[in-house]
C-alpha cells in the first residue's frame, strides 16, 4: 500500500528510541515498520527525533475578546512552530467560557486551524449547578483560587462542592492554586517602586504552598471521585506536598511551565517582561521542578502561554508570558542540557496528558492514532528572537537565548503544518 506520507527516523516511545518508518494515511498512523514503506511524500533526517505531537494542557489564546493579544489562527501557528499539535484553551476571556453559548462560540472560532484546540470550562461560584451542562463541550474545568488576568478568586468555602460537582461529570479540574489572602497581605508590603523581582515577594511562596495544602485537604474530604491537576507549580515545597498526597492515594497530578523551569526570579531584574502568576522563584525551586520532571512527580510540561502586548507588559505590568513558539526549543534544552531522556520527554509532553484527560486517539506513536508528530532536530542550535515568533504578541521571554535544537517539522492529523525555514 502507498501511504500519503512517511515520517522516518528515530522515534521516541515510552520504552526508548528506535528507528521507525511511520506510514500515514487519511490523517492517521496506518503502519509502523523498520523499512520498506512507500509513500507520495517522505520526511526524513537522520539527526532528528520524532515525538508524538506535543499536547499543551495550559494555554490562553484570548479569542474572543482580546484578539489584539492573540487569536486562534496566530495562537495555533505559534503552537505548531513549537511542535504542539493539541492545546487546551483556558476560560479567562473577557466573557468567561462558562456557558454552552460561550463554549460553542469558541469551538466555532477555532475550527479548521493548524492545531487541535480543546477547552476548559470556567466555574462560577454562583452557578455550580451549570457545571454538568457544559461537560460535552470541555476537556476539563478550570478553577482560579486567586485573582489573575480576567478572573476573580474562587471562594475556598465553595471549593469542595465545586470539586464534587466536577467529579460527577468524570472530567478533571485544573486549579490555579495561590491564596488570595496571603497575596493581599504580602502585596501591601511591596512598593510599586521596588526592584522588579520583588513581584515574587508580593505573591510569595506561602501563597502557593497554603493554597495547595488547602486544595489537597479539600480533595481528601471530597465524596465524589475527582481528578485534580495543580497548575504551574513553582515551589519545591508545593511539589513536596503534592508528592506526599499522591503517595497517600490522592488523585492529583501537576504541571511545570517552560518559564519556571528555565528562569529564576533573578532574571526579572534584567527583564521587566517576566512578570507571571505565580512568579518566578529561586534556583532551588527551579531545580526541584527539573528533578520532578525527570523523576515522574511533575506530570505535564506546559507553556501557560499567556500573551500580552509589549506595551501592556511595560505600561500596566500585565502578568503572563508567551511560550508556545519556544516549546520545542525548551524540549531540546531539557534533553541536551538537562539530561532528560527522549522517552521521559514523550511522557511529560504527550503520553501523560492523553492518559489523564482521556484522549484515546493521541499521545503515542501507535497504529490507529491521529498522525500528530513533532520532529525535532536536537543538533541545530537556534537563538530565539522576536522575528521568528508567530504569536500575535510579537515577543518572546527567551529572546537572545541560544537553544541546542529546534522543531524541524510538525505534522497535525497527517498534514505537514510546520516546516523549519519555510514561511507558512
Ligand atoms: O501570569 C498569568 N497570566 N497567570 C495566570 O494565571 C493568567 C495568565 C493570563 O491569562 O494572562
Ligand atoms: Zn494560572
Ligand atoms: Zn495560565
Amino acid at each position: 500500500m502507498e501511504h500519503d506520507l512517511i515520517v522516518e527516523g528515530l522515534a521516541a516511545t515510552p520504552s526508548g528510541v528506535e528507528p521507525l518508518q511511520i506510514g500515514i494515511t487519511d490523517g492517521k498512523i496506518a503502519e509502523l515498520k523498520r523499512s520498506g514503506l512507500k509513500a507520495g511524500r517522505r520526511l526524513r533526517d537522520e539527526r532528528c527525533v520524532i515525538f508524538p505531537g506535543f499536547i499543551d494542557v495550559h494555554v490562553h489564546l484570548r479569542e474572543p475578546g482580546w484578539e489584539h493579544k492573540e487569536d486562534f489562527l496566530t495562537g495555533t501557528m505559534a503552537a505548531v512552530h513549537g511542535g504542539v499539535t493539541t492545546l487546551f484553551d483556558m476560560p479567562n476571556n473577557p466573557e468567561p467560557a462558562d456557558s454552552r453559548e460561550a463554549l460553542a462560540r469558541k469551538a466555532e472560532l477555532s475550527k479548521g486551524k493548524v492545531a487541535d484546540v480543546m477547552f476548559f470550562g470556567g466555574v462560577r461560584r454562583d452557578r455550580l449547578s451549570a457545571i454538568p451542562s457544559i461537560k460535552e463541550l470541555v476537556v476539563g474545568y478550570k478553577i482560579f483560587m486567586s485573582q489573575t488576568t480576567g478572573s476573580a478568586p474562587f471562594p475556598l468555602s465553595k471549593l469542595r462542592e465545586a470539586l464534587e460537582v466536577i467529579g460527577s461529570t468524570s472530567k478533571p479540574a485544573s486549579v490555579h492554586a495561590e491564596d488570595q489572602s496571603v497575596i493581599d497581605a504580602a502585596s501591601s508590603e511591596v512598593k510599586a517602586s521596588s526592584a522588579p523581582d520583588r513581584y515574587a515577594d508580593a505573591r510569595p511562596p506561602e501563597a502557593e504552598v497554603g493554597a495547595v495544602r488547602e486544595l489537597l485537604s479539600v480533595l481528601t474530604r471530597c465524596s465524589a471521585d475527582v481528578r485534580v491537576n495543580v497548575c504551574h507549580v513553582s515551589t519545591s515545597s508545593a511539589l513536596n506536598l503534592i508528592r506526599g498526597a499522591r503517595r497517600s492515594g490522592a488523585n492529583v497530578v501537576c504541571e511545570a511551565t517552560l518559564h519556571h523551569l528555565f528562569f529564576t526570579r533573578r532574571d526579572m531584574l534584567r527583564s521587566p517582561m517576566l512578570r507571571t502568576n505565580p512568579p518566578l522563584r529561586t534556583d532551588g525551586d527551579r531545580r526541584a521542578l527539573l528533578e520532578g520532571l525527570a523523576g515522574g512527580s511533575v506530570d505535564f510540561l506546559v507553556s501557560d502561554h499567556a500573551p500580552h502586548t509589549r506595551e501592556e507588559k511595560l505600561s500596566s505590568g500585565a502578568a503572563g508570558v508567551p511560550g508556545l513558539d519556544n516549546y520545542g526549543n525548551i524540549v531540546s534544552w531539557l534533553i541536551k542540557k538537562r539530561g532528560l531522556s527522549p522517552s521521559t520527554v514523550s511522557m511529560v509532553t504527550s503520553a501523560n496528558q492523553a492518559r489523564f484527560f482521556r484522549l484515546h486517539d493521541r499521545g503515542s506513536i501507535t497504529v490507529g492514532a491521529r498522525a500528530d508528530l513533532a520532529v525535532l532536530d536536537l543538533d541545530s542550535p537556534e537563538t530565539a528572537s522576536a522575528d521568528s515568533v508567530r504569536s500575535k504578541c510579537g515577543w518572546s521571554p527567551y529572546e537572545g537565548k541560544r537553544f541546542p535544537g529546534r522543531v524541524k517539522w510538525t505534522v497535525s492529523a497527517g498534514r505537514v503544518v510546520y516546516e523549519d525555514g519555510v514561511a507558512g
